[in-house]
C-alpha cells in the first residue's frame, strides 16, 4: 500500500481519531486556588469555562438554544438523550441532536441517569443509550450511570458504584462515533471511600469529561458541607486536567462554591422550574415574586417593569419574565466568577458569596478543611492584593503556603531582633540597622522577616486595622514559635508594642525571651 494511503487508513481509524480528540480538548488558562478558567474545544465551537449549560427539555423548549446563545451568551446547552429516544426514536437518530434542537453550537446530553434517581428504573439498557447517543451525536454524551443519591444505605451505595464502573468500562469499548466525547459520572454519594474508588477507576478510563453525580438532594436540602465532601473527594481523585461537571448545580448563590472546588461545567433546569413556581433567583438566594416590592437586579427584564406590574400579567408572561431574569442573573454570576479568577481575587468573591446563607458558610468552612490540597494548585503570585475579609481568609492558599515554606527559613546572624507589629504604616526601628534583624507582624500570616516582605502577597495586602481574634491568635502563635526556634540566636529582643491593637498578647508571646526583652511604646 502506498504510504499516503496507509496514513489515510490510520487517520480514519477510530483509535487515531479518538486520540487526536483527547490531546488538546481542554486548556486551562488561569487559576486561583482550585478555581480555573479554560477553553474546551468541540467540533461545534470552543466553550469558555467555567460555564453554565441551560437544560433544554427536547419536548418542551421554553427559550430556544439559539436565543439563549444570542441574548444570554450561552455557549453550551444540555439536553436529555433518554427523553429524545423516547419521544423521537429513529427520527432523532436520523436528524441528530443539533438539528432536533435547531442549534449548531455545542450540545451535551445526559443519559437518563437522573430519571433513574427520581423515578426508579428506566426501560432502556446502558448499551442502547450508548448506541443512541453515538447516533444523535452530541459534542459530549454521558454513560448511563446509577446515581447513589443521598441514601445512607451503604450496600446500595456500593452496588451503584460497582455497576456504574462496570458500565463505564463497557461504554468506552462500545462507543463508535469519534466526534462524540464522553462523560463518566462519579458515584458514591455520602460515602467518601466509595467516591474515591469511583473517581480513581473512572479516571483511568478514556473519558474527556467527568461529572460529580448525586449532588441534587444535597443542594435541595442546603447540605453544602456534605456537597463539599462529595465534590472535593471526587476532584482529589480525578485526573486534574479533565473538566468536571457538577450535575444539577445552577443556582447563582452556589456557583462560586462549585467553581472553588475545581468544577468547570454547571447545568440549570432551575431557571425555568423556579420561574414556573414564581421564584426569583438572586446571588444571595431565592425570593418569591409575591413578596417583592422592588427587583434587586439590573438585568434588562427587571429594569423594564415592577413586581407589582408583573403580578398583574398573565401566568405565561410571568414565567417567561422570571425564566429570563433567572438566566440573566446566573450568567452574570458566571461572568463575575471568570473575571475574579483572571484578577486573582476569586477567594474574596467566594468568601462574600458564602456569607449569604449560614449553610453556605458551613460549605466554605468544610471546603477550607481541604486547604493543603487547594494550595498545591494556587499560583504563587496573583495580579491583585490579598484582602482579609474575616477568619476564613486566614485559611487561604497564600497563608497556607507562607506557613509551610516558613519552616525552611533561617534568620540572618544578627545580635538584635526588632519586632514591628504595625500594619502597613511606615516605621523604622530605633536600632543600629547593621546589627538589627527586623521582623514584621502581619495578620493572618504571622512573623514576616523584613527580607521576605516583597514576596507575594506580603507587599500587597489589606487587612482590617481593628484586629479580630483570628488575626491576633495567628500572629501570637507564629511569634511564640519563632522565638522558641530562634530567640536564642539574638542578644537582645526589642518589641515595639502597639497595645491598643494587640492588647497584652505580644508581650505574652515574648515570654520565652523575657530576660533579653526590651519593650518600647512608640
Ligand atoms: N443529574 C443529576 N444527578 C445526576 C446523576 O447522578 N447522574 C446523571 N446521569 N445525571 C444527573
Ligand atoms: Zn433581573
Amino acid at each position: 500500500m502506498p504510504s499516503e494511503r496507509r496514513l489515510l487508513g490510520l487517520l480514519n481509524s477510530k483509535l487515531f481519531c479518538l486520540a487526536a480528540f483527547v490531546i488538546a480538548m481542554f486548556e486551562i488558562s488561569n487559576r486561583d486556588g482550585l478555581a480555573r478558567t479554560g477553553e474546551f474545544h468541540t467540533s461545534h465551537g470552543t466553550i469558555k469555562t467555567p460555564t453554565l449549560m441551560p437544560v433544554i427539555n427536547p419536548v418542551d423548549i421554553f427559550i430556544t438554544p439559539t436565543e439563549m446563545s444570542k441574548v444570554f451568551g450561552t455557549e453550551l446547552v444540555i439536553t436529555n438523550a433518554y427523553l429524545i429516544l423516547r419521544h423521537f426514536g429513529d427520527e432523532g437518530a436520523r436528524e441528530g441532536v443539533h438539528n432536533l434542537l435547531g442549534f449548531q453550537g455545542p450540545v451535551m446530553t445526559d443519559s437518563g441517569g437522573f430519571q433513574i434517581l427520581r423515578y426508579g428504573d428506566i426501560e432502556i439498557s446502558p448499551e442502547q443509550i450508548i448506541d443512541y447517543q453515538d447516533k444523535i451525536a452530541p459534542d459530549i454524551a454521558t454513560i448511563l450511570d446509577i446515581p447513589t443519591g443521598a441514601s445512607p444505605n451503604r450496600e446500595k451505595a456500593e452496588e451503584t458504584v460497582r455497576v456504574t464502573i462496570e458500565r463505564a468500562r463497557q461504554a468506552v469499548k462500545l462507543r463508535s462515533n469519534p466526534k462524540v466525547m464522553w462523560c463518566g459520572p462519579i458515584q458514591g454519594g455520602l460515602f467518601k471511600d466509595l467516591v474515591e474508588i469511583s473517581a480513581r477507576e473512572m479516571g483511568k478510563l478514556d473519558f474527556q469529561v467527568h461529572a460529580v453525580g448525586s449532588p441534587v438532594e444535597l443542594m435541595e436540602g442546603y447540605r453544602y458541607a456534605e456537597l463539599v465532601d462529595l465534590t472535593m473527594t471526587a476532584r482529589m481523585n480525578l485526573p486534574p486536567d479533565r473538566p468536571v461537571h457538577l450535575f444539577g448545580a445552577g443556582h447563582p448563590m452556589m456557583l462560586a462554591l462549585g467553581v472553588a472546588m475545581g468544577c468547570d461545567f454547571f447545568d440549570s433546569a432551575a431557571y425555568v422550574l423556579y420561574a414556573r413556581d414564581g421564584r426569583y433567583m438572586t446571588v444571595q438566594g431565592t425570593l418569591k415574586l409575591d413578596e417583592l416590592t422592588y427587583f434587586p437586579c439590573e438585568c434588562p427584564m427587571c429594569v423594564s417593569t415592577s413586581p407589582e406590574a408583573l403580578r398583574k400579567m398573565r401566568p405565561f408572561e410571568q414565567t417567561d419574565f422570571l425564566a429570563r431574569h433567572n438566566l440573566h442573573v446566573t450568567f452574570g454570576e458566571i461572568r463575575r466568577i471568570r473575571q475574579a479568577i483572571l484578577e486573582g481575587r476569586f477567594c474574596e468573591h467566594l468568601e462574600m458569596r458564602c456569607r449569604s446563607h449560614p449553610r453556605l458558610l458551613d460549605g466554605l468552612r468544610r471546603f477550607l478543611k481541604y486547604k493543603d490540597f487547594i494550595e498545591r494548585f494556587d499560583p504563587v503570585t496573583k495580579p491583585s492584593a490579598f484582602f482579609y475579609l474575616g477568619p476564613e481568609s486566614a485559611e487561604r492558599p497564600e497563608v497556607v503556603r507562607f506557613n509551610s515554606r516558613f519552616e525552611r527559613y533561617h534568620p540572618p546572624k544578627l545580635p538584635i531582633l526588632a519586632i514591628v507589629p504595625f500594619l502597613g504604616e511606615n516605621f523604622a526601628p530605633s536600632q543600629d540597622p547593621e546589627k538589627t534583624h527586623v521582623v514584621k507582624l502581619v495578620p493572618p500570616f504571622g512573623v514576616v522577616p523584613e527580607e521576605l516582605d516583597e514576596v507575594y502577597p506580603l507587599w500587597q495586602f489589606e487587612v482590617t486595622k481593628e484586629l479580630d481574634e483570628t488575626q491576633v491568635e495567628t500572629v501570637t502563635k507564629s511569634l511564640a514559635e519563632y522565638l522558641k526556634n530562634y530567640g536564642k540566636n539574638y542578644k537582645k529582643v526589642v518589641l515595639y508594642n502597639d497595645e491598643r491593637r494587640w492588647g497584652k498578647s505580644l508581650v505574652e508571646a515574648c515570654a520565652r525571651v523575657k530576660k533579653k526583652l526590651e519593650i518600647v511604646q512608640p
